[in-house]
């Protein structure tokens, strides 16, 4: 899963921890103390469980050379890959009205948010396809399922005029889990997108004094921040297979967020 030090995806990997399921841990931080937190306490939740492990491993999902490295790397630790979680993502560092938003920022937030979750998914999808061709003769190594998750945002729907960057980069995000639903299906394996309101995280910890009162104010029909655990737990219910009958949905945790109302 990446993005999984903190925020979300921690609360993706203690739940997935916590239900039987091996975690590898994708991380950018400038140093290792969160991913290597969030591994010791998917430990702790693995308990006496020897045949479960969680590890991380620092990756920039934006490079081409950091995605190889990272698939390499998950399927020398974990011997195979059975999911995939596209969570990372980062918000602008410099938020400007539309009209004046420099190049050079939409470039850094499209390379995190779309480019790194599109082309690592491919790549993770290339290596499932060959190993499904090499295993035509072997009835039990046929058709496998898989699944992967696209965590995208209400962004990808509601426009923010002063961090467009990041609607057009989670709009594509959500055309891209389309994409990979319609083109994987027929091979068993099933994507889904996740698109989150607001939650509390570090990402939105700079803001949140506002939304506390938009929240308030009824701008969230259920007038609550959403929490980690609030995806965590839709993404551990897909992984372990309570959706698959439904490739290609759009869930929204967003407490009604996206309601329009008059
Ligand atoms: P966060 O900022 O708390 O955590 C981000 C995680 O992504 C960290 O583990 C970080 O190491 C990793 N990361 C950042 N850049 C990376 C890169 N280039 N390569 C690999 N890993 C990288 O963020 P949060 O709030 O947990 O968000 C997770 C996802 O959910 C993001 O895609 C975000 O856009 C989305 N989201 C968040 C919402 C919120 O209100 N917090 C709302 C809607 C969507």
């Amino acid at each position: 899963m990446t993005g999984a030090s903190r925020g979300i995806g921690r609360g993706i990997a203690f739940e997935l921890a916590s239900t039987r399921h091996s975690v590898a841990i994708i991380h950018y931080d400038a140093n290792n103390d969160a991913a290597e937190e969030t591994v010791e306490q998917c430990t702790a939740l693995y308990g006496k469980n020897k045949s479960l492990h969680a590890a991380f491993f620092k990756a920039n999902i934006g490079s081409a050379e950091d995605r190889q490295r990272l698939v390499k790397w998950a399927t020398e630790t974990f011997g195979e890959i059975d999911g995939l979680v596209n969570n990372a993502g980062i918000a602008p560092r410099q938020r400007d009205d539309i009209i004046y938003a420099k190049e050079e920022i939409f470039d850094e937030v499209l390379k995190v948010n779309l480019y790194g979750p599109y082309f690592l998914t491919q790549l993770v999808a290339q290596k499932w396809l060959e190993e499904e061709n090499r295993n035509t003769s072997s009835p039990s190594g046929k058709n496998k399922t898989r699944r992967i998750v696209f965590i995208t945002s209400i962004s990808a729907e509601q426009v923010s005029l002063n961090r467009g960057e990041y609607c057009i980069s989670k709009a594509g995000l959500a055309m891209a889990a389309q994409l990979y639903s319609a083109r994987l299906a027929p091979d068993n394996i099933y994507v889904y997108e996740i698109r989150p309101g607001i939650i509390a995280t570090d990402m939105t910890s700079g803001v949140k004094d506002r939304y506390d009162k938009l929240i308030a104010e009824g701008l969230v029909p259920q007038k609550r921040w959403g929490q980690p655990a609030d995806i965590a737990h839709m993404v551990q219910a897909i992984m372990d297979g309570k959706l698959d009958f439904s490739t290609g949905s759009v869930i929204y945790a967003d407490g009604g967020l996206h309601i329009s109302r008059l």
